[in-house]
C-alpha cells in the first residue's frame, strides 16, 4: 500500500528503553526484545501495532504476564494493554534464519560473519517494534555466540560487560548512551580484525577509533583510518561538531547493498569504500572512500542527532550530508583549482544521474509526496539534488551565515525527529536580513516541485549608451503529476568577461544583488525568483561574454544562445575554471547534436570530421597550458559522454549518439596525435604512489593520452603504442596507471587487451574488488558492432560471477544496463530482454538491487524506433509478472505510465 506524506500522524506508543538479546545462530537466531512503552498522552488510546518482517514468533508478553494478540498482515496488533499513561514492559521473543536472508536488510550473513542493515525498514525483520524513526529508545545490547566462529561481538555504543558462557560461547553487552531510531541499530559478529587510533579532539577528549575487517585486509585500511581522522577534525572546526563517543567503529562487508551505514558508532561499510591499497584501488577509489567515509561520520550530526520525522524527510539528512561531504572533500583538496575540479566531478554526477531522473517516470521532488517502497527514494534527487538545495542556502547566506543555521539548527533540534521545514527555518532565521528570509516560502518549493528548471538568457550590448542588458527568464518542465509549476528562487552567480578575459565591474542600473560574502572577485549572485528579470549593466565598455551560473550556482539547465566565438572566449579566459569546463562541454554537445543532424549513409554511420579547427586548436591549447592543472585539463579534454547527449535530444537514438561520438573521439585523436604523446610523456610519472590532488590528476591526463594514442595508432596502424600500453599494463605500480592502460587496450580494441585481461584475472582474482573490475571493465568497452551482449553473456555465466554479492552482481548488469548505452540499446532489442531476464531473477533474491536494475529503462519513451517498441515489450514482459517485490513493481508501473 502507498503511504502518502501528508498522512503523517504521530505514534500511538513511545518506546523509552529497548533491552536486546541475541543467540546468534546462522539458520535460527533467537532475539528477546524487552521493551519499555508508554502510550503518547497527546493521542485517544489505541491499540499498539508492531511491525515485523519474515520473524517467527515464539512469546507475547506484558509485565511478565502472557497476553493476548493477533495478526494484520505482518503486524503483531496488541489491544488488552494497561491503561492509563504510565510505562510498561513488553517482552517480544522471535527467531530469524540470517543464512536464509538474501535481501540484505535486517540480520544477515557475509563470509560466514553477521551483519545488519535496517535503514529504512529492517530492523522489522529483527524484531517487532514501531519501525518508523521519530520513535527514539535507549538502547542496551547483549549478543551471545560461539567464541571460536565468532570472536568479535559489536553493536552501537560503549562495551559495557564481556564474558565467558558454557559450551564455547561468550557474550559481550553494549549500550548506546544516545538515544535513536531503530534505523540506526546495529550488530556485527564474526572473525575480525582493527586498525585502532587514539585520537584526542579539540575539546581535550580521548576517542577510540577502530576500522574492522577480515584478518587479510588489515593493510588496506590506512587510508580509511586518515579520512576518519580528518572528518573528525573536520566537523569540529568548520562546523564545532565534535565526536560523541568514546568509540567510534567502521566494520567493512562485502556483502552490501548500499554504500555504507551510518549507524550510531558502529558504521557498517561495503568494502568497496573502506579498503585501498596502491596495487588494488584506483584514484577514484581512494576519492571515493575518503567522501563516504566523511560522509557517514558527518551523519553523526546531521541524521543521528538530529534526525528525520518520517520517510519523506530523507533528504534532511542526505542532502545536508551529501553537502557537507562535498565540502569535506573539497576543504581537503586545499587548492583552488583543486576545489573546482571536484565541483566539476559533482556537477557531472548530477548531471548523468539526477537530471535524467528528474526528466523521467521516476521523478519526484527531493520531499517526496508518496511512496509503495521506501528504499526506492535512496535517489540521486534525494541525495545530489538534496545537497545543491542545501548549498544554495549556503550561497543566499553566506558561508558564515550558513554556520550560523547550522548552530540554531542545532540548538533547537538535538535529539529530535524533524522535518525539511525545521532545517529551512532555522537558516532563514539565523539570517533575518537575507534573501533567503524574505524569499523563504518560495525558496521551499525546491523540495516539493521535481524537474529541472530551465534559466533561458539572452544579452545584448548597446555600444552607444554603453549599457549590457541581460534578459533571464525560468521555466520548469512538467513531470508526473505536476502538470503546472511555480517559479523557483534561483541564485544566479555571474560575471561579464572581457575581450582580453577580465571580469568586467558589475553595476546594476536598478536591482541589486544577493548580499553576501563568498562571491569571488568580479562575480556577483544575482537572486532570480521572478518568471522573467532584466539585468541593465552601466558603464560596459566593450561587448562581453556572460559567464553564468558560474560554479553551478543552482542544479538548473542553462539555454543561453552563445556563438561558437562566445564559447571560446569563455573556454580560454573565463576566471571561473567552472564555466571555463562548461565551454568545452557545450562546444562538444554542440558538435554532437549538429553532426547528428547532419545527413549521412546509414544510421549509424556519422560525419567524418564533427570537430572544427578552432575547437581542435582551443583544445590544444589547453592540452598544452603552461600553468593549467593536469587534472583540470583531463576534464575539458574528455567530451561529453553517450549518455550526456542522450540527455539533450527529445528523441534519441543511441547507435546513431554513440557513432557520432566515436567520430568525435576519432577526431581528437589523430588532429592531437603528437599533443598527446607531448603529454602522456609529460605527465606519465608521478613517483611513489600517493592518492593526492596533483598525482591524481597527473595519472588520469596520462591515461587519456595513452588512450588516446592506442586509438590513434589503430586508425594509422602504428603498432607502438599498444606495445606500450600493455607494457606499461604490465609495469605499472599502481592500479590507476594498469587500469589505465588496460583501458586504453580495450578502448581501441587492440588485440592485445585479451592477454592483458588473462594477465588481470591470474593478478587478482582473489582480491574480490579488483575483481568487479576486471568484469566492469569488459563490459565497458564501446561497443563494435553489437559485441558487447555476447562479453555479457559469457561473463554472468564465470565461476566467479554472482547475483547474491551485490558488488559482483552491478559489476555485470548495471554496468551493461546502465553505463554502455549502444551496448545496451541494440536494434533488434536483445539487450532488453537480457535486462528483463535479470530483473525478474534478481528480484527473487534481491528486490533492492533488482529494482535498481529496473531504472535503466527509465528513458524508454524517449526512445527512437525501433529501440521504444522493443523496450516497452521487455518492461511489459516484467509487468505481468504477478509475484513481483513492492520494489520492483513501484519502478515498472511508474515507468509504462509515462507513454
Ligand atoms: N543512510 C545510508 C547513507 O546514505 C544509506 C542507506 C541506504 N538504504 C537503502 N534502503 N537504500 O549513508
Ligand atoms: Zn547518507
Amino acid at each position: 500500500t502507498v503511504t502518502r506524506r501528508l498522512d503523517y500522524a504521530p505514534p500511538a506508543f513511545w518506546i523509552d528503553t529497548v533491552d536486546l538479546t541475541f543467540d546468534l545462530d546462522p539458520t535460527k537466531t533467537r532475539v528477546l526484545n524487552k521493551m519499555t512503552l508508554r502510550r503518547n498522552p497527546d493521542l485517544a488510546p489505541q491499540a499498539l501495532r508492531l511491525d515485523g518482517d519474515e520473524l517467527n514468533l515464539a512469546r507475547v508478553l506484558v509485565n511478565g504476564q502472557g497476553t493476548s494478540f493477533r495478526m494484520e498482515g505482518e503486524q503483531l496488533v496488541l489491544e488488552s494493554l494497561p491503561e492509563g499513561h504510565e510505562p510498561f514492559e513488553l517482552e517480544i521473543f522471535t527467531t530469524c534464519n540470517p543464512e536464509k536472508n538474501t535481501k540484505l536488510m535486517g540480520l544477515f550473513l557475509s563470509g560466514g560473519a553477521f551483519f545488519t542493515q535496517c535503514e529504512a525498514e529492517g530492523f522489522r525483520r529483527i524484531t517487532y517494534f514501531i519501525d518508523r524513526p521519530d520513535v527514539m529508545a535507549s538502547y542496551t545490547v547483549t549478543l551471545r555466540a560461539d567464541k571460536a566462529k565468532y570472536p568479535v561481538l559489536l553493536s552501537n555504543g560503549n562495551l559495557v560487560d564481556e564474558g565467558e558462557l558454557d559450551g564455547g560461547r561468550h557474550f559481550a553487552k553494549w549500550q548506546d548512551p544516545h538515544k535513536k531510531p531503530s534505523y540506526l541499530f546495529a550488530l556485527v559478529a564474526g572473525q575480525l580484525v582493527a586498525r585502532e587510533q587514539r585520537i584526542v579532539s579539540r575539546s581535550g577528549k580521548e576517542h577510540l577509533l577502530q576500522v574492522y575487517v577480515r584478518p587479510g585486509d588489515l593493510d588496506q585500511t590506512e587510508h580509511a583510518m586518515n579520512s576518519l581522522i580528518h572528518s573528525v577534525l573536520w566537523d569540529e572546526a568548520r562546523f564545532g561538531l565534535p565526536l560523541d563517543l568514546e568509540r567510534f567503529m567502521i566494520v567493512a562487508t562485502s556483502d552490501f547493498n548500499a554504500g555504507a551505514m551510518e549507524n550510531k558508532g558502529l558504521n557498517i561499510f561495503n568494502t568497496k569504500y573502506v579498503l585501498a591499497k596502491a596495487s588494488t584501488a584506483t584514484d577514484a577509489d581512494f576519492d571515493a572512500v575518503e567522501s563516504v567515509i566523511g560522509h557517514e561520520y558527518f551523519h553523526n550530526w546531521t541524521g543521528n542527532r538530529v534526525t528525520c520525522r518520517d520517510w519523506f524527510q530523507l533528504s534532511l539528512k542526505e542532502g545536508l550530508t551529501v553537502f557537507r561531504d562535498q565540502e569535506f572533500s573539497m576543504d581537503l583538496a586545499s587548492t583552488p583549482s583543486a576545489r573546482a575540479v571536484k565541483r566539476i566531478e559533482n556537477v557531472i554526477g548530477l548531471r548523468s544521474a539526477q537530471f535524467p531522473e528528474d526528466g523521467g517516470p521516476m521523478a519526484h521532488p527531493v520531499r517526496p509526496d508518496e511512496y509503495l517502497e521506501i528504499g526506492n527514494f535512496y535517489t540521486s534527487t534525494v541525495y545530489e539534488k538534496g545537497s545543491e538545495v542545501v548549498r544554495m542556502y549556503q550561497t543566499l547566506v553566506g558561508r558564515d551565515g550558513f554556520r550560523e543555521g547550522m548552530d540554531l539548527y542545532f540548538q533547537r533540534h538535538d535529539g529530535q525527529a524533524v522535518t525539511c521545514d525545521d532545517f529551512a527555518q532555522a537558516m532563514a532565521d539565523a539570517n533575518p536580513a537575507s534573501d533567503l528570509a524574505r524569499l523563504l516560502p518560495q525558496f521551499k518549493r525546491w523540495y516539493s516541485q521535481s524537474g529541472t528548471p530551465v534559466v533561458k538568457a539572452e544579452g545584448t550590448y548597446d555600444p552607444a549608451a554603453r549599457t549590457y542588458t541581460l534578459k533571464l527568464s525560468q521555466s520548469c518542465p512538467p513531470t508526473p503529476g505536476q502538470p503546472v509549476k511555480e517559479p523557483f528562487v534561483i541564485p544566479v552567480r555571474l560575471g561579464l568577461v572581457a575581450e582580453d578575459g577580465r571580469d568586467l565591474p558589475l553595476r546594476l542600473e536598478q536591482g541589486s544583488f544577493a548580499q553576501v560574502q563568498g562571491d569571488p572577485d568580479g562575480s556577483r549572485t544575482y537572486v532570480l525568483s521572478d518568471q522573467q528579470a532584466t539585468l541593465t549593466f552601466l558603464d560596459v565598455d566593450s561587448e562581453p561574454v556572460p559567464s553564468l551560473m558560474r560554479g553551478f550556482s543552482a542544479p538548473v539547465k542553462l539555454d543561453c544562445n552563445y556563438t561558437f566565438e562566445q564559447l571560446m572566449r569563455l573556454l580560454a579566459k573565463d576566471s571561473d575554471p567552472f564555466n571555463r569546463w562548461e565551454a568545452a562541454q557545450l562546444l562538444g554537445l554542440r558538435t554532437a547534436i549538429d553532426a547528428m543532424s547532419t545527413p549521412t549513409a546509414g544510421e549509424t554511420a556519422a560525419p567524418a570530421r564533427p570537430l572544427s579547427e578552432a575547437y581542435i586548436a582551443a583544445l590544444r591549447g589547453v592540452l598544452r597550458h603552461p600553468e593549467l592543472d593536469a587534472a583540470f585539463k583531463a576534464l575539458v579534454l574528455s567530451l561529453p559522454d553517450d549518455d550526456y547527449i542522450a540527455e539533450q535530444m527529445s528523441e534519441v537514438d543511441p547507435q546513431r549518439i554513440h557513432a557520432v561520438r566515436e567520430a568525435m573521439k576519432a577526431q581528437l585523436v589523430t588532429d592531437l596525435r603528437d599533443d598527446w604523446e607531448w603529454a602522456y610523456d609529460h605527465y606519465k610519472d608521478t613517483g611513489a604512489y600517493q592518492p593526492d590532488p596533483v598525482s591524481t590528476g597527473r595519472r588520469s591526463l596520462a591515461g587519456l593520452a595513452l588512450s588516446a594514442l592506442c586509438q590513434s595508432a589503430q586508425a594509422t596502424n602504428e603498432a607502438i603504442w599498444p606495445g606500450k600500453a600493455y607494457q606499461r599494463f604490465k609495469d605499472a605500480g599502481n592500479m590507476t596507471d594498469r587500469q589505465n592502460a588496460l583501458n586504453a587496450l580495450l578502448e581501441s580494441g587492440h588485440e592485445l587487451a585479451a592477454r592483458a585481461l588473462e594477465r588481470y584475472y591470474e593478478l587478482f582474482h582473489t582480491e574480490a574488488l579488483a575483481l568487479d573490475k576486471w568484469f566492469a571493465l569488459q563490459v565497458l568497452a564501446p561497443d563494435r558492432g553489437g559485441n558487447i551482449l555476447p562479453i555479457v553473456q559469457k561473463l554472468i555465466k564465470h565461476p566467479d560471477f554472482s547475483l547474491r554479492t551485490p558488488n559482483r552482481a552491478r559489476s555485470v548488469l548495471s554496468t551493461y544496463c546502465h553505463r554502455n548505452l549502444a551496448g545496451f540499446h541494440r536494434r533488434d532489442g536483445a539487450g532488453y530482454n537480457f535486462w528483463a531476464d535479470r530483473v525478474i531473477e534478481l528480484d527473487k533474491l534481491n528486490p533492492q538491487v533488482a529494482s535498481r536494475l529496473a531504472r535503466a529503462m527509465d528513458q524508454w519513451a524517449r526512445l527512437a524506433e525501433p529501440y521504444r517498441q522493443a523496450a516497452r515489450t521487455a518492461i511489459e514482459r516484467v509487468a505481468a509478472k504477478t509475484d513481483l517485490s513492492n520494489d520492483v513493481r513501484e519502478v515498472i508501473t511508474r515507468t509504462l505510465a509515462v507513454e
